[in-house]
Parts: structure tokens; C-alpha cells; sequence
């Protein structure tokens, strides 16, 4: 039978802050930054169930049962200060990792005809969790700017304003890249994270802002010498740097999305 994929969409707010009780006020201030001190966000938690269509009500799950059930697991965080308040989270930091595997737990795995398949919860604009059964993949995002020339030089001129336009632009035009970095892996039991992101942005900082931001590719950056920096050019390149620093690291790069403007997007997967 055919899968059909259902999402629900909640909110709620939390305060918490990330602190190992182990562990001296210098480690947990180099561990967690900000993030040691008292705060809060507005969560936005996607749910998906999967199955095939019920024959007699053509339905995966019933959303009037899928609210309440949604509503019992985000009412447990609902207002709380995590630390304090969620048992779950007096052994565990409450990440937004370790915050998607309580609401997962909480969950039921099987309704209807669906079965529990992914949760995204979004912690803010800038960073999401996703998990399914198998994996779990936390994504931050970044913002660099950059100018660049699309030309290529075994063409005329001619053919490279016909081929690419506004874009083989003599000196060149500029753009505000968005950089969606997604790491694979399970949250470690000390940090709460499968990555931190202090380390996560020391690692962007230097393999793409210290090589792209404010830079021109054609110009500054030697590895556009030989191909031509388009955005599919650029992602891959990206890619291929982050991957390798992170498996250094220990880490697992799953993918990268680059947005050249608002509605230009390319991916990179592993
Ligand atoms: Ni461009």
C-alpha cells in the first residue's frame, strides 16, 4: 500500500539553561557560552505520521485523536523551566536534541494507520533538530556575503552574456549566501549535543567565512581559479571542506543547503 505522510504543527515555550551540575562554573561557561545562563524559547515542533489510507475513513490518523495526544506531551514542557521542573531533564541537559527525544518518548509510536516517522522541532530560526526511527541530524544556520562573476573562458563574450546574463557582469555582483550546515549523530550524555555549537561555529568560521565572507570568489579565493564559482560550485565546495574538518573532529556531515538568494537553493548530501 501506498505511504501518505501526515504533519501536525505545535508550539510552546520553555526556559532552561544548559549546565552540567558536575562540572566547575569555568567548564560549563566554555562548554555552553550563553546558553549556561537562564533562558527561553518558542518552539515549534512538527510531527509526521506515516502510513497507508484507512479504507473506511480515508484517513492515516485522525487529527481530532492526534491533537490531544500532541497537546499531553508539549503541555509537560509547556511553560516549564526544564532544569528544574522535567525530571527527565535533571539527569540530562535539556538540548533541543535531548528535548526531541523526550517528546518522541512521549509520543504513541503506532496511530490509525500511521506509524510515528519524523519530528522537527525548531529551537529558533537558526537551528533544528530532525529525527526519524534511525537518525537523528541537528542543522544550524549561517549567513555570509560574497560577489562573484559567472564566465567561463573557453567561451566568447558574446556567448558568455548570452549563457549567463546579468551574471557574467564584468566587475562582478554580490550576494547574501544562507548556509544550512546538518550534522548526523546521537547527542552525547555529558553535552546534551551531537555537536556544540561553539565548536560547530569555530569550524564554519574558519573553513567558509574566513575563505568567502566579503570576499570576491573569482578574485581572493584560488579554488575558483579553475571552476567557475555558480552556487552548485560553491555548495560543493563548501561540502567537501566541511566534511573533512568535521571527520577530524569525530563529526558527520549529512548535508549542506546554500541559498543564493530567496529563491535560489542548492544541496549537498553525503
Ligand atoms: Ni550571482
Amino acid at each position: 500500500m501506498q505511504q501518505v505522510t501526515l504533519a501536525r504543527r505545535a508550539y510552546f515555550s520553555a526556559g532552561r539553561r544548559l549546565w552540567h551540575p558536575g562540572w566547575s562554573e569555568e567548564r560549563n561557561r566554555e562548554a555552553f557560552g550563553k546558553l549556561a545562563s537562564p533562558h527561553g524559547h518558542d518552539y515549534v515542533l512538527d510531527v509526521f505520521y506515516g502510513g497507508g489510507i484507512d479504507d473506511d475513513n480515508g484517513m492515516i490518523v485522525n487529527i481530532t485523536e492526534l491533537k490531544p495526544v500532541i497537546a499531553q506531551a508539549v503541555q509537560q514542557l509547556a511553560g516549564r523551566f526544564l532544569d528544574c521542573e522535567v525530571d527527565y531533564f535533571s539527569t540530562r541537559r535539556p538540548t533541543v536534541e535531548n528535548i526531541v527525544n523526550f517528546l518522541w518518548s512521549q509520543l504513541p509510536q503506532h496511530m490509525g494507520t500511521g506509524y510515528l516517522t519524523r519530528l522537527c522541532l525548531q529551537e529558533t530560526n537558526r537551528v533544528w533538530v530532525n529525527k526519524t526511527k534511525d537518525a537523528m541530524q541537528v542543522t544550524r544556520s549561517y549567513e555570509f556575503a560574497a560577489a562573484h562573476r559567472l564566465h567561463a573562458p573557453q567561451l566568447s563574450a558574446e556567448q558568455n552574456q548570452e549563457l549567463y546574463d546579468k551574471c557574467n557582469n564584468l566587475y562582478g555582483h554580490g550576494h547574501n549566501y544562507g548556509l544550512e550546515v546538518t550534522v548526523r549523530g546521537e547527542p552525547d550524555t555529558e553535552t546534551g549535543s551531537i555537536i556544540p555549537f561553539a565548536e560547530l561555529d569555530r569550524i564554519v568560521e574558519a573553513e567558509v567565512f574566513e575563505h568567502y565572507d566579503h570576499k570576491h570568489l573569482n578574485e581572493d579565493c584560488p579554488e575558483f581559479t579553475a571552476i567557475i564559482p555558480t552556487s552548485e560550485n560553491l555548495a560543493r565546495v563548501i561540502f567537501d571542506r566541511l566534511q573533512t574538518r568535521l571527520q577530524e573532529a569525530g563529526y558527520q556531515l549529512s548535508k549542506i543547503g546554500l541559498h543564493e538568494t530567496q529563491k535560489n537553493y542548492f544541496e549537498v548530501e553525503a
